[in-house]
């Protein structure tokens, strides 16, 4: 039986962890052929051992030139989930300009420079396309001690708008995944406070955090032929914080 990816090639960026790893892994499963990307090749070789042959790692900085030009390299491209990204929560008077350049130079320069080239790859191999930008709730919302987080979110949203527009008369479609708090390494410190997950619960009305399978699960429909009338969407992950 034919899988609802195959002949399909996912570029994946944060994929060593976390959310990313669970996109990687997903998409594989639905038969795409994978280019799982981050910087640490322990987590990638871990990623390696678990999945299906159908998944290749590179060991890369989203933010190096260099890897912005190997994307050009990925033949048949025709997804891209562009999902590193980072979070250095503090207050926003105390926010210090390397903290600020390192959020933004992550989460919205990072972000723009491989959706770009992945977006030149699709159009010169003349590849229809679906590109799902990760963003969070908090590119929806405002949050304490997250002046940085959320802007740049907030920046993810704007860009899959913008993007969607241009690009969808090339048949590419651009969508972003907006969750509310997922167990990661990224937010183990924050939810080991626990004052702070009774606020997040409080907030959550379902009363659950999100898990990266329920993530996954959001970017597999975007990118899948059910979601072929769907771009310039974002789809909330958030067991309706927003809803409030
Ligand atoms: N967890 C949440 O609650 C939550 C909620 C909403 C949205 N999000 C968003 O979801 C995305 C993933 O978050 P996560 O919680 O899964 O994060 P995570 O657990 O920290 O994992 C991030 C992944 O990205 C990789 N990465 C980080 N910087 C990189 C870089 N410069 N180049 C290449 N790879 C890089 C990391 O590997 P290396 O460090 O080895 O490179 C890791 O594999 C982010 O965009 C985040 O903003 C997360």
């Amino acid at each position: 039986m034919s899988a609802v990816l195959d002949g399909q090639v996912a570029l994946v960026t944060g994929a060593g962890r976390g959310i990313g790893r669970a996109c990687a892994e997903a998409l594989a499963s639905a038969g795409a052929r994978v280019v799982a990307v981050a910087r640490s090749k322990d987590d990638l070789s871990e990623l390696l051992a678990h999945a299906s042959g159908r998944i290749e790692t590179w060991v890369a900085d989203v933010t190096d030139d260099y890897f912005i030009a190997r994307i050009a390299t990925i033949k048949r491209l025709s997804i891209l989930v562009n999902n590193a990204g980072g979070n250095r929560p503090q207050a926003f008077v105390d926010v210090d300009t390397e903290s600020l350049d390192f959020v933004t130079g992550l989460n919205v320069r990072a972000v723009f420079r491989v959706a770009q080239a992945a977006t030149r790859v699709m159009l010169a191999q003349g590849t229809k396309g679906s590109i799902v930008n990760m963003s969070s709730q908090m590119g929806h919302i405002g949050s304490p001690n997250r002046t940085v987080y959320c802007m740049t979110k907030h920046a993810v949203e704007g860009l899959t708008k913008a993007m969607a527009v241009e690009l969808a008369p090339q048949g590419i479609r651009v969508n972003s995944v907006a969750p509310t708090f997922v167990e990661t390494p990224l937010t183990k410190p924050m939810l080991e406070d626990p004052e702070f997950k009774e606020f997040i619960m409080q907030m959550i009305p379902l009363r659950k955090l999100a898990s990266v399978d329920d993530v996954a699960a959001a970017v597999l429909y975007l990118v899948s032929p059910g979601a072929a009338m769907v771009t310039g969407h974002s789809l909330k992950v958030d067991g309706g914080w927003t809803a409030h």
